[in-house]
């Protein structure tokens, strides 16, 4: 079926085409029950299915007379090490890992934390969990102590499974003392920790850690339990616009659907074909398609620690690619943005034979034309821009290239994927007709693969998602459909930034930087950078009668960030400001502030209380040589 005749029938009949796409899965009990509502209202998927989402990746494949293809290539250039495991190989190890953390009690439903650098015992220990049905929560490396604790605290796990430490090209972040840190300020203490010691810096253990070595040297293989297709495969928390993050639910069975096809209609993705995701496990990216995806679509996955660039060098892309014969690779914008700054004329790419390489997928903030146009010309293959959240868990619009790609339009993400109603709607909710903005907004019921709830918080998930607009999941990103229903995607409405395709939360930088002592109040904008898409920036007014150092204080803040939230937050520039433009009811106008920032016009809004103080910050953020 083309893409036109899929999208139409699964809007038409979402029942009929999620269950078609469900018949090509391996459940234990197959689910007779499609499309239901759970006992909070939510629209879930296959309510009655059983299955194992382990299972399906890894020993189904076995099963099948793959065993011997190769699974997962690591490759480490930081390390310099490349391991790869075949089918086979994994589900042992899994099994393995999974009767480690059966030893120490672990059971169906309780809740794992894996706070670890991109080494594959990451996805083994993923995999793990959902071989026993119990729901991993992964946490980005990048984070500090506190953002850690916080999300121990809401995830309650049994235990945590972490490393001694993570490579950052040549530095090594130590994470034991990160993880005993945040240990000590949850209020939840695991039963234990297992840790893996890597040999670039070994760490000294406690009386709740146990050596990853020792924990499976006497581990019996655990088998799968089969678990049914609501119940959670992880917890995934990402930024909100408050300080408390929020932990996105995934179940097993719609994201096993869900994966399976998008890795053959978003990615043209089959059997033993090589794809590369390269991002983290820390991030809904590296869960969909470094991990479940490929497996589950019984392909090789390329698990790379490093960086697109001074690995050695620019050309880490290219020599991978080569290297493995990689067909489908993914990468956020930024990550070729940084290699065209080191090689602009991408002559690395020159260097190596990429003939295997069909797509590149890119996604996590805007593509900007430069970079598109810069990569199509370089690389001379299609690169598809596509369009999706932590919350949907794959793509909500993109070119399909397993349906038959079509025609690009400069700018847009193309057409909503099948299962996604994609609508704009304007401030009441209606519709607005072709090429008019809004808010980009999901009519009911959500595909296969997307969030049900918030862990530990339904109201949270009802209110900033569902309550809106009756009947539709509101994505937080405005845009625009065209004639042809191509999507166009301008940017979030709310104040969530997206720095390096990292997202994080402006809010919460501002409850930091407001916590310093000097500070009065602050706004914490996105300013456009070359670089990194968005890289946020301090306005800060300072207490009445307190007289600092401006450079020592927006030392202290970038300090105060870097400590709270954690180096992934790029919080690098603060400026003192006399006065923040706020409305009559006093509310800031971050809007303005950002449009002020990056150099763009703007009208002043006839709700601002004092409009002087616009030229004011236009002035200081010029003197300074901070405005675009
Ligand atoms: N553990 C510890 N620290 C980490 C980390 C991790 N896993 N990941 C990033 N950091 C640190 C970095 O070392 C850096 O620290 P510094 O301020 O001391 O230099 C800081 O967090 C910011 O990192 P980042 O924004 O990634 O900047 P960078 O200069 O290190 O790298 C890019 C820039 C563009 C090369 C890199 O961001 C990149 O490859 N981005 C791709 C993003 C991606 O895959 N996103 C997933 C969504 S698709
Ligand atoms: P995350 O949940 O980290 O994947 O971030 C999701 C947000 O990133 C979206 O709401 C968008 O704001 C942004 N985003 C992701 N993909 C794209 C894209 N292709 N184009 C523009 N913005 C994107």
């Amino acid at each position: 079926m083309t893409y036109q005749q899929q999208y139409q029938s699964s809007i038409a009949n979402p029942e009929a085409f999620w269950r078609e796409q469900a018949n090509r899965v391996q459940w234990f009990k197959e689910p007779e029950t499609i499309l239901s509502k759970d006992a909070n209202g939510i629209d879930r998927w296959y309510a009655d299915g059983e299955l194992n989402t382990a299972y399906l990746a890894l020993d189904y494949h076995v099963l099948q007379g793959r065993g011997d293809q190769t699974a997962l290539i690591y490759d480490s250039p930081v390390t310099d090490t490349r391991r790869s495991y075949s089918y086979r190989e994994l589900t042992a190890e899994v099994a393995r890992f999974a009767g480690a953390l059966k030893a120490r009690g672990v059971e169906k439903g309780d809740r794992v934390v894996i706070y670890m650098p991109m080494v594959p015992e990451a996805a083994i220990a993923m995999l793990a969990c959902a071989r026993l049905g119990a729901i991993h929560s992964v946490v980005f490396g990048g984070f500090a102590a506190s953002e850690l604790a916080t999300r121990i605290d809401d995830a309650t796990p049994k235990l945590i499974l972490s490393a001694s430490c993570g490579i950052e090209i040549d530095r090594v972040i130590e994470y034991k003392p990160i993880l005993d840190e945040a240990i000590e300020l949850a209020a939840h203490k695991p039963d234990g920790c297992i840790i893996l010691q890597r040999d670039m810096s070994r760490c000294s253990l406690g009386d709740r850690d146990t050596d990853w070595h020792d924990a499976i040297a006497k581990a019996e293989p655990a088998d799968c339990t089969p678990v049914g297709a609501t119940d959670p495969l992880y917890i995934l928390y990402t930024s909100g616009t408050t300080g408390k993050p929020k932990g996105v639910v995934r179940d097993n069975g719609g994201h096993a659907v869900a994966m399976k096809y998008s890795m053959e209609a978003v990615y043209d993705m089959g059997v033993a074909d090589v794809f590369w995701a390269a991002s983290d496990v820390g991030w809904v990216v590296g869960h969909s398609y470094i991990v479940y995806g490929p497996l589950l679509a019984g392909c090789t996955t390329v698990f790379y620690e490093g960086k697109p660039v001074r690995t050695p060098d620019a050309g880490a892309f290219w020599r991978v690619c080569e290297e493995y014969g990689v067909k489908g690779l993914f990468a956020a914008p930024t990550a070729f943005r940084a290699v065209r700054k080191e090689d602009p004329q991408c002559l690395l790419a020159k260097q190596y034979d990429l003939s295997q390489l069909k797509t590149i997928f890119m996604a996590g903030e805007r593509l900007d034309p430069p970079t598109y146009d810069w990569v199509v010309e370089h690389i001379q293959r299609p690169v598809v821009d596509h369009w999706w959240q932590t919350e949907t868990g794959w793509a909500i619009a993109g070119n399909h290239v397993g349906l038959g790609p079509v025609a690009v339009k400069a700018g847009s993400v193309t057409r909503p994927s099948p299962g996604f109603n994609v609508q704009v709607l304007d401030g009441r909710g209606q519709p607005v007709g072709a090429n008019q903005q809004g808010s980009i907004a999901i009519k009911l019921p959500l595909p296969p693969g997307c969030l049900p709830t918030i862990w530990g918080d339904h109201d949270r998930f009802v209110s900033g998602y569902l309550g809106t607009f009756d009947g539709y999941y509101v994505s937080g990103d405005g845009g625009y459909l065209d004639d042809d229903n191509y999507l166009f995607v301008l940017g979030r409405t709310d104040d969530i930034i997206n720095v390096a395709g990292h997202r994080l939360s402006t809010g919460e930088m501002e409850e930091v930087v407001a916590a310093h002592e000097a500070v009065a109040e602050c706004a914490v904008i996105g300013q456009s950078s070359e670089l990194k898409g968005e890289e946020p920036l301090g306005l800060v007014l300072l207490k009445d009668g307190v007289d600092v150092d401006e450079e020592a204080l927006q030392q202290q803040l970038v300090q105060q960030v870097r400590e709270k939230i954690g180096a992934v937050a790029s919080f690098k520039s603060a400026v003192v400001v006399k006065r923040l433009p706020k409305t009559r009811s006093g509310k800031i106008l971050r809007k303005i502030l950002r449009n002020i920032a990056n150099g763009e016009e703007y009208n002043t809004p006839s709700t601002i209380d004092d409009p002087a103080c616009l030229s004011e910050i236009e002035q200081i953020l010029s003197e300074k040589g901070i405005r675009k």
